[in-house]
């Protein structure tokens, strides 16, 4: 944390800080409720390959991209795109945009995963979980925008953002790093307890094979792999402005691309760990309900806050059981959030010269505020909900369409990008790294397509328009225009200053690094 007037670049002070950090904010809510489901839904077993085809030619090879985004030009998002092209700046503040979105929204499940902590102590859902979770403690309302408060939400959530501004205070190695190296293993030891243990109850076979079976026709509906590359964004932090902000606390030499492959592999390791504890555990419910187990596999929210705690009551151990897995959201999820929150912080941070604890209290603390006045009421599901698609569907997979297309494909800067993480990297890109973005882009234009016309012509589920208009597509438009206004205004000069004294070291070294190979 600076304590002068003027803004200072915080960095990480070894590569294992950063790889925790990384790691901590990849490893969040979407891989331990998100993943299982999402795998279950496109065709199980058979999931897996579309899932590792856009983890390998996707998911990693665009990880590098934003690292060297960053990293370049030791920059956050908006910066760093200006860097690459002047009129690219809008991009990187409509994926801080993103950022801001989904922080929002991921506070209150974190919010709702402590609460149940509590609940699992005491099996307080009684024997109807799902009139519990959506009627006695979100107090459901009818679908529509209301701000009446349900204090039993609006707490929790309250402590979660004390929390997380508080972590965020202590600044990037003082606070994020320290706090994800903590975490992270005591996470990884937590929940391997839990899948463990998962795996000895009857009927927990049953639930593997579910998972497992492969369903090959899968891989021919289109769905599935837009399903996979939109998992794959989401759980490894790509696309709303984290991997940038990230790398630009990088120091001049770090090698970034074996950075980049440890925390790819980690987290798809971690979720696909998920996925084999969570449906032992549903093998075990279905078996001891006598049903199948597609009959107790609900959607994320419902998977985690109604399908577990109707397990929790029924398995021998449960409300330990139950403690634990809701302590292994809140952890995964905090060392997500304080990495999305970090985004705007760092952003504006740099676009308005502020102090660092200015803007994160500012910025962090604007971010709460919004936060409490959405999520805690009797409307606050559907605005969560209706945000989460179209952040995930819309925005993280415009913003990387964005990305390839202006900085890739327009401003041709993908050679520049390699040569920089080759510089400084042990793992080097070649001709084939360039290729694989470029089809990337392909991919996903025709994914977000195909997405904006399923919302045009089905809606969402049975959302009324003011919903789906408000939180979906109300809130890309405000983005989009906010972007584009935030890009208008003057950048101090102190910080430009900053960026291209960065950006002539990225050229020294590697300038530097081509001579020593030529030589
Ligand atoms: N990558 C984070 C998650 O998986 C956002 O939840």
């Amino acid at each position: 944390m600076s304590s002068t007037k003027t803004p200072q670049r915080e960095v990480f002070v070894s590569r294992s800080a950063f790889i925790f950090a990384a790691i901590g904010s990849a490893v969040g809510l979407g891989n331990i409720w998100r993943f299982p489901y999402v795998t279950y839904e496109n065709g199980g077993g058979a999931f897996i390959i579309p899932y590792l085809v856009a983890l390998l030619t996707a998911g990693i090879p665009l990880l590098f991209f934003y690292y060297a985004m960053g990293h370049r030009s030791r920059g956050s998002a908006p910066l760093a795109y200006r860097m690459a092209h002047k009129s690219a700046e809008p991009i990187g503040w409509f994926a801080t945009g993103i950022a801001i979105v989904i922080g929002i929204y991921y506070a209150a499940i974190i919010g709702w995963a402590a609460s149940y902590m509590f609940f699992s102590l005491g099996d307080s859902w009684g024997d109807d979980a799902e009139s519990f979770f959506f009627t006695d403690y979100l107090k459901m309302g009818d679908p529509g925008i209301s701000f009446e408060f349900v204090p039993s939400v609006l707490i929790p959530m309250i402590i979660i953002w004390v929390i997380i501004l508080g972590i965020l205070l202590m600044g990037v190695q003082k606070g994020i790093a320290r706090f994800s190296k903590v975490f992270i293993p005591l996470l990884i030891v937590l929940f391997l307890a839990l899948v463990i243990r998962a795996l000895f109850l009857p009927g927990a076979i049953d639930g593997l094979n579910a998972l497992f079976t492969p369903d090959f026709a899968a891989l021919a509906d289109p769905k599935v792999w837009i399903a996979a590359y939109g998992q794959i964004f989401f759980s490894l932090s790509i696309a709303f402005g984290i991997m940038i902000t990230y790398a630009s606390y990088l120091k001049k030499k770090t090698n970034l691309t074996g950075a980049g492959l440890v925390v790819g592999f980690s987290n798809s390791a971690f979720e696909i760990l998920a996925g084999i504890g969570i449906f032992a555990a549903l093998g075990f419910m279905a078996s001891a309900q006598g049903v199948a187990v597609g009959d107790v596999a609900t959607d994320g929210i419902g998977l985690a806050f109604v399908g577990f705690p109707t397990l929790i009551s029924q398995m021998p151990g449960g409300p330990i059981f139950g403690f634990v897995f809701f302590a292994c959201l809140v952890f995964a999820g905090l060392t997500s959030l304080i990495s999305i929150v970090q985004v705007p912080i760092q952003a504006l941070r740099e676009k308005f010269g502020l102090a660092n604890t200015t803007s994160t209290i500012v910025v962090g603390g604007g971010m709460a505020i919004i936060s409490l006045l959405l999520m805690p009421t009797i409307t606050g599901l559907y605005a969560l909900d209706t945000m989460d698609a179209w952040a995930n569907n819309i925005g993280i997979v415009g913003s990387a369409v964005l990305a390839i297309v202006v900085v890739g494909w327009a401003a041709r800067k993908l050679p520049i990008l390699s040569r920089h993480l080759n510089a400084v990297s042990s793992f080097k890109l070649g001709a084939i790294w360039m290729i694989l973005i470029s089809i990337t882009g392909v991919v996903l234009i025709y994914m977000l397509i195909t997405q904006i016309v399923a919302f045009l012509t089905e809606g969402y589920g049975d959302y009324p328009a003011l919903i789906t208009g408000t939180w979906g597509w109300g809130m890309i438009a405000v983005l989009a225009v906010a972007s584009v206004v935030l890009s208008f205004l003057k950048w101090p000069k102190k910080t430009l200053e900053d960026m291209n004294a960065a950006i002539a070291d990225s050229v020294a070294e590697e300038n530097h690094s081509n001579k020593n190979k030529g030589a």
